[in-house]
């Protein structure tokens, strides 16, 4: 009985061949193809989704080897009100995720996974998060019916019979099930418009203990490629906790100086706050380089010196298109000059891509996000939709260092926290020590941006660490594992940990600061603060740099404005303790005393400023 094998199956692990073929009678798809990552399959994929209408392929002149997606308008982003954390108790998902009981909740999904894919083919996709074969890696197994997230799969991981091979005849990995939830009625087909469920049928589930991802009724994104946001953050957070490690949500950039000293630098910035564009930062002061290792996830292990090493677990880029040009991301605009996957953005007359803000007006009429005619000028709607993406290789990246994947990682100097704050939080201030660092993350709020399709943008949200839609567990139980961590090694081998904000704005509602390149200036301070040659104030939030210690040489920014965004808003902040206290209410005692302690201190600090 069940489903045929589209092809000779590739591996003798009876485990996964048994898995596979349980889920295939349950959701009834015409055949089963086990991808083996090659650049034919994808190419075959790609071909017939093109034949299909759902794909656009892109001028081979302008784009070579590039096509664009168009997505449901229900299917534009991640959902976190249909994303779950299913632990078997409640209260070890904490107060910040959804939590619906794991019988129940499988229950409720095996109920719309029967018979999901019919009319479709299951495909297999055996990947690998982190260099197939680094003991830091994990082994991923995805079952999909979407040749979209195929596609994606295999640019964003490393897919196919080499990782089979890893895996061996009973090898572990970790299971994730995805389905668009579109079933095809006998001789129904897409017709061209991309398959999804409707919003209540939209489900991101994640079974801790189990280490198991179900996830169901959106291709989009974190949703549906489901090596990224669900098995490398909110599976491996779990796994992270247990083994003594940090899986987050920050890119990783080598930062080199005029002299040829390097340190590796990571950040944590809430979703569409920057992270893809600091880790492809040209400098704008002379002499300095920046290169890429991620943008996006950071796995950190201690190395047997006692300092954190990072990976970058993905394989390219999902990065926000809206806002990428040559001026803000040169990097990433080279990245995507071919081989690269665009949804959601406009369609040009020769079938090119273009987006707000892409540093060039639109060339003519358009085809907009939503399928309909774009006359610029005329069109008061964005033609790209705010949360549109490219999916290009790491590889294409002009940036990228040459050890990106090296399986022992970068030992990481500095950690950056940030998010968009128009007020309050100065360009860059410097935790004291390691506990005051997690004071930081903890605390780390930002404006909502349309990364996520739930919530109303422009809205300032607490995001401790930039993990809330992402931490697999409790928040206070991260906290106190982050605390944890800080314990097990010498206090001068740990990053310094500083905050950041490039999103000061004035009264008029400017940005105070121009960001981009000029981002550099401040990593020179946090360069020159890890190196130990530069002295700092002790300010009552923290260290902060000296006036002079920022270099302004060829800035376009008043000294006024200098002085507001390094200066502490001693009222600002004061008001930013109430908020604080409600934030940190929500953990009850899973609070750590620490992170109290840490308030009162600042508290008493700012009063006494
Ligand atoms: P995810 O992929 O969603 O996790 O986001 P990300 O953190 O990688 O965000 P990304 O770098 O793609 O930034 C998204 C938006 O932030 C774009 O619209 C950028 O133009 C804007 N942005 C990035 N850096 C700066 C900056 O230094 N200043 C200002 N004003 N905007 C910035
Ligand atoms: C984010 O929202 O932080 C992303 C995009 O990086 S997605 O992969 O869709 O989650
Ligand atoms: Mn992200």
């Amino acid at each position: 009985m069940g489903a045929k094998h589209l092809n000779t199956i590739p591996t003798k692990n009876a485990k996964l061949i048994k898995w596979v073929e349980e889920w295939a009678d349950l959701m009834k798809p015409e055949g089963i193809y086990w991808c083996d990552g090659s650049e034919e399959e994808y190419q075959t994929l790609m071909n017939k989704m093109i034949d299909s209408g759902v794909a656009k392929k892109l001028n081979p002149e302008k784009r070579p080897n590039s096509v664009l997606f168009r997505s449901d308008p229900s299917d534009v982003a991640r959902v976190e009100n249909n994303t779950y954390i299913a632990s078997e108790k409640e209260e070890d998902a904490g107060p910040t995720n959804n939590w619906i009981d794991p019988a129940a909740l499988k229950e409720t999904m095996r109920g719309l996974y029967d018979g999901c894919m019919k009319g479709r083919t299951l495909y297999m996709i055996p990947f690998s998060m982190g260099p197939v074969g680094s003991n830091i890696s994990k082994i991923g197994m995805e079952l999909t019916d979407s040749e979209y997230v195929v596609c994606n799969m295999h640019i964003m991981t490393r897919v196919g019979t080499k990782v089979l091979e890893v895996l061996g005849d009973d090898g572990e990995f970790i299971p994730a099930i995805h389905s668009v939830g579109k079933p095809l009625a006998e001789g129904e087909s897409d017709n061209g418009i991309w398959p999804c469920a409707p919003i209540e049928k939209k489900y991101i589930s994640h079974f801790p203990e189990t280490r198991e991802i179900w996830s169901h009724g959106s291709g989009y994104g974190g949703n549906a490629l489901l090596g990224k946001k669900c098995l490398a953050l909110r599976i491996a957070s779990v796994a992270a906790r247990d083994e003594g490690w940090l899986a987050e949500h920050m890119l990783i950039l080598k930062l080199t100086n005029p002299e040829g000293a390097v340190k590796y630098v990571c950040g944590a910035f809430p979703s569409a706050c920057g992270k893809t564009n600091l880790a492809m930062l040209v400098p704008t002061i002379p002499g300095w380089k920046v290169e890429t290792i991620g943008d996006d996830i950071a796995w950190m292990k201690f190395g047997k010196d006692g300092r954190l090493y990072a990976i970058n677990p993905e394989a390219g880029f999902f990065g926000v298109a809206p806002g990428t040009s040559d001026d803000s991301n040169p990097s990433a605009m080279r990245s995507v000059d071919k081989d690269t996957i665009f949804t959601n953005v406009a369609l040009t007359e020769d079938n090119d891509v273009w987006w707000e803000d892409m540093g060039r007006p639109a060339p003519g009429k358009l085809i907009d996000w939503k399928g309909n005619e774009w006359i610029p000028g005329e069109s008061d709607t964005k033609a790209a939709h705010p949360n549109s993406r490219f999916t290009a290789k790491a590889g294409n990246c002009p940036v990228i260092a040459p050890e990106w994947e090296d399986p022992a990682g970068v030992p990481i100097d500095a950690i950056l926290f940030g998010g968009r704050r128009p007020s309050t939080i100065p360009l860059v201030h410097q935790a004291k020590d390691w506990t005051h660092g997690v004071f930081m993350g903890s605390i780390v709020g930002s404006e909502v941006t349309a990364a996520a399709l739930d919530l109303k943008a422009g809205t300032v949200r607490r995001d401790p660490f930039a993990m809330l839609p992402f931490c697999g567990y409790h928040m206070g139980d991260y906290f106190a594992h982050w605390l944890k961590i800080g314990t097990k090694s010498d206090a001068d081998k740990l990053p310094k940990i500083f905050y950041v904000n490039w999103f000061r704005k004035s009264e008029e509602g400017k940005w105070l600061w121009p960001g981009f390149g000029d981002n550099s200036r401040v990593l020179k301070w946090v360069f020159e603060r890890c190196a130990g040659k530069v002295e700092a104030v002790d300010a009552p939030i923290g260290f902060m740099p000296k006036a002079e210690d920022i270099d302004v040489s060829g800035l376009d920014v008043s000294a006024e404005d200098m002085a507001e965004l390094l200066s502490v808003d001693v009222k600002g902040w004061i008001n930013e303790l109430d908020s604080i206290k409600e934030h940190y209410a929500r953990f009850g005692d899973k609070l750590p005393q620490e992170l109290t302690d840490q308030l009162a201190i600042l508290e008493d600090r700012l009063k006494k400023a």
